[in-house]
């Protein structure tokens, strides 16, 4: 057990003594937490080997499934990889820094273990002013999964960050929460069409606008769990965002699902299980009975997705037995939540209102 330092920092103009202290972690080898606009991160120098294997370590980290590389400056995208495809320019021009993921093909300085043997690399400059400093400091490009433990719902601020890490890791940074709470968009360039491989900060239809071509991978939004063979990224085939609790997710017209989820809620009580419910603004009234939690309203997507991993740990920490969760419309930042939600749940989905 080492002991985690805390370093909390203003947000916008984070204190350039704390971010050095942090740097050094970072430069020595040791792996330090830190905000980004969608998740907090858990830094490591992502050209030396040791590092990351020690990133890996701490998060209980299955070694097939690499991190995202984090830049400060899109021009040092160019010494990690072999090229810059023309629509990766532009989007990168027009989306970073910002929730979006770029995969290209890597080049040789990067250490077989920080892309897990592959022959690509995931890279995002992220819209945090903690992360672009942090990244400056260090001097080097950050390694940076999600800084939660592997399987657990990705950490939305640095107390989640230390339920799950504290005594692992060197140090946090604490900005307070994030602001998007969903993971970055990951979109695949290697590929024609250019695919995204995971939903996230960065709308589809957003990219749609730019690249008109861009597809959705079917596991993006899949209703079951598909064939590993067909995953191209290796997080598809993991565990991910899951609560302790069983979840089911129950999707269709509002009013369908609303009777769907107390029906539901009602049975599993009357066999002894503590329920709670993650619903809407529109919809909580109705579960007066049962623990339940509001995403935020329907009509603000941005809001649910902002506080969907923080309502999943609460719920944990309240010991419920199951959760059930109301489905939200799958557009703009609703599809990242659909997606984190239908995976939480191991594709226990119900269709509500149909027979
Ligand atoms: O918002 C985010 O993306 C956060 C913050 C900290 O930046 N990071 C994050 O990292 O969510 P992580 O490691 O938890 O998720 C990275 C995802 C995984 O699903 C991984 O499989 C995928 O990106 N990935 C990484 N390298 C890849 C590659 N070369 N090809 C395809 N997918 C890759
Ligand atoms: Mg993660």
């Amino acid at each position: 057990m080492k002991k985690t330092l805390v370093l909390t920092v203003d947000s916008r103009e984070p204190n350039m003594e704390k971010i050095r202290l942090a740097a050094d972690f970072i430069k020595k080898g040791g792996l330090v937490a830190f905000p980004t606009e969608t998740v907090y991160g858990l830094g490591a120098d992502a050209l030396n080997l040791k590092a990351v294997l020690a990133l890996f370590k701490a998060k209980k980290r299955p070694l097939d499934n690499p991190p995202i590389v984090h830049v400060s400056d899109a021009l040092e995208v160019h010494r990690l990889v072999t090229t810059v495809p023309p629509e990766a320019e532009e989007l990168m021009r027009k989306l970073w820094p910002g929730p979006l993921t770029l995969i290209f093909k890597r080049s040789e300085i990067v250490p077989d273990v920080t892309v897990a043997g592959l022959d690509t690399i995931a890279i995002r400059m992220p819209r945090h002013n903690v992360a672009l400093a942090l990244i400056r400091e260090s001097g080097c490009p950050i390694a940076a999964p999600s800084a939660n433990l592997a399987g657990k719902p990705s950490p939305t601020s640095a107390k989640h960050v230390l339920d799950d890490l504290e005594g692992r890791i060197d140090a946090v940074l604490d900005a307070g929460p994030t602001s998007i709470g969903v993971e970055s968009t990951v979109l695949d360039l290697t590929v024609d069409p250019p695919q995204i491989l995971r939903p996230g900060g960065t709308p589809y239809e957003t990219l749609q606008r730019i690249l008109p071509r861009v597809k959705l991978h079917p596991i993006a939004l899949a209703e079951r769990k598909l064939d590993v063979r067909k995953a191209r990224s290796p997080g598809m085939m993991h565990k991910h965002y899951a609560p302790e609790a069983d979840l089911i997710v129950v999707e269709g017209q509002v009013p369908a699902v609303v009777n769907k989820v107390k029906e539901l809620s009602d049975s599993y009580r009357r066999n002894g299980k503590r329920v709670g419910v993650l619903a809407t603004d529109e919809t909580i009234s109705e579960y007066k009975a049962f623990v339940a939690k509001s995403l935020g309203s329907r009509s603000d997507l941005a809001t649910i997705a902002k506080n969907l991993f923080r309502l999943l740990r609460e719920l944990d920490s309240e010991d419920v037995d199951i959760i059930i969760a109301e489905g939200i419309p799958p557009k703009e930042l609703g599809l990242a939540v659909m997606n984190r939600l239908r995976k939480a749940s191991g594709y226990n989905i119900i269709k509500a209102g149909e027979n």
